[in-house]
């Protein structure tokens, strides 16, 4: 029978996810996106056009890859609606025919979002940081057993149980001050309501357990990264979902037998937006000119990431924790600006000692990472063959794998689809 593989961030989200799923679709039938909703952006390049996804599976753009928002999802139908109207205008995509959505999907209505951000500024300096997408509230009342699912759109009393939800929200939301037009943000809501209801909406867990009866190959997509995981990320700076393997579990209704490869995947240096901790972030001109370099800057908010070198600790965690079977490593090329690249091998803690495990108190206590230096290769790496990587560069590949014990069967030297190296 055939196998699902997963591919997930190992780090904070950003790893480049959107442009290898773009890259590896045509080997599968089946996209799938497991968990998250619009507060990903998954950014894919191809054709000298760009394009950045938020709930929609990043398989959509080849013609014979189905793609599924699993019922691990939260989808907002505003955001979706204006994403499909966007691929429809730029790439005259009609997604009627491979799109399809769990009716067991969460669904994201306008007062999650204002939900989002009164608890945000409720937080004060603490704030997480969040997208401000609503997906903490939407998951809140998913386990809270109170949320709307997809399917509900079909029912004739869907309105009732939408003003039955709200009027909770609205009991929370009278104690906070945030401006809004109710009005506008309603009707705005049942339009998009009304427009997804052309889509395919399925039972999915059915469907892709059929697909890999039938031997069809499934890439489960994952959005943000371990160490954003809300149970095993640095909470509480973390999002509300599990991104790691286990998730494309119970985001999809996949026994965990039908798992096989799980593609980590990683930037060469780290980033990370929003707050929390970040023990290798370099907040000096090297931090800066990464940034300007890697063009580090949020594809859902437009904030600037946080930049760093590369932290191997965090890196074998999320290793651990997700199974990793193959590692792929993202934007080799932004390196190329710096004559020596530091990597960082352990943490040292308060207390004097050195560790390469993650400490369960990353946010109260001061983490000093213990860095070994590589020289770096200081040459233009963008797009090139495998023939033509700088020993420099091999040998970074190299010390990596070594050090994380899994092999590095990807490098990505450019945004481009086509600026991928198979090793
Ligand atoms: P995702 O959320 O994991 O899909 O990643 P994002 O799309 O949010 O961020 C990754 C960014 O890096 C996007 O702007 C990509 O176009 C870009 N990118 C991906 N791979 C590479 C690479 O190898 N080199 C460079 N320079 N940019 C890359
Ligand atoms: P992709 O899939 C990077 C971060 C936010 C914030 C925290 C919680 O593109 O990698 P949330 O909106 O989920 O309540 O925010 O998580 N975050 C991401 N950072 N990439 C993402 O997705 C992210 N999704 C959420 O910045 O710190
Ligand atoms: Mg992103």
């Amino acid at each position: 029978m055939a196998k699902v593989d997963v591919l997930l961030g190992l780090q904070w989200g950003d790893e480049g996810k959107g442009k290898i799923v773009d890259v590896l679709a045509p080997k599968y039938d089946v996209v799938a996106r497991f968990q998250g909703g619009p507060n990903a952006g998954h950014t894919l390049e191809f054709d000298g056009k760009k394009h950045v996804l938020h709930q929609i599976p990043s398989g959509i753009f080849r013609d014979k890859t189905k793609n599924i928002i699993g019922n691990g999802v939260v989808l907002d139908p505003i955001v979706l609606k204006k994403e499909i109207d966007g691929v429809h205008e730029k790439f005259g995509l009609d997604l009627r025919h491979n799109l399809f959505i769990s009716k067991k999907a969460q669904l994201i209505i306008p007062t999650h979002r204002l939900l989002d951000q009164a608890y945000e500024t409720a937080k004060g300096e603490n704030k997480i940081g969040s997208t401000l997408k609503g997906i903490g509230p939407t998951y809140q009342d998913k386990i809270g057993r109170q949320g709307l699912r997809v399917g509900d759109i079909l029912s004739p009393n869907f309105k009732d149980k939408f003003n039955h939800l709200t009027s909770i929200h609205f009991s929370i939301l009278k104690d906070h001050t945030i401006q809004y037009n109710w009005e506008e943000l309603s009707t705005q809501f049942f339009h998009a309501v009304e427009f997804i209801k052309q889509f395919n909406l399925i039972e999915s867990e059915y469907f892709i357990n059929q697909e890999i009866q039938n031997g069809s190959s499934v890439l489960a997509e994952g959005a943000q990264g371990s160490l954003l995981d809300i149970d095993f990320g640095s909470y509480p700076f973390v999002t509300s979902s599990n991104t790691v393997t286990a998730g494309a579990c119970t985001g999809l209704g996949v026994a965990p037998k039908h798992i096989g490869e799980v593609y980590g995947i990683f930037k060469a240096y780290s980033t990370r937006v929003g707050s929390g901790p970040f023990p290798t972030e370099l907040v000096n001109d090297e931090g800066e000119r990464m940034r300007k370099e890697g063009n580090e800057f949020g594809s859902t908010t437009g904030r600037p990431r946080r930049c760093g070198w590369i932290d191997l600790p965090s890196l074998k965690y999320s290793i651990m924790i997700n199974g990793v079977t193959q590692l792929l490593m993202m934007k080799a090329d932004v390196l190329s600006i710096f004559p020596t690249i530091k990597i960082c091998t352990h943490y040292q803690l308060e207390n004097g000692t050195t560790t390469d495990a993650l400490p369960y108190e990353l946010v109260n206590e001061k983490i000093t990472p213990v860095y070994t230096e590589m020289p770096g290769w200081q040459t233009d790496v963008k797009g090139i063959s495998k023939s033509e990587m700088p020993e420099a560069l091999q040998n970074y590949i190299v010390f990596l794998e070594k050090a994380l014990n899994v092999p590095i069967t990807i490098v990505s030297t450019g945004p481009d689809r086509t600026q991928t190296i198979y090793r």
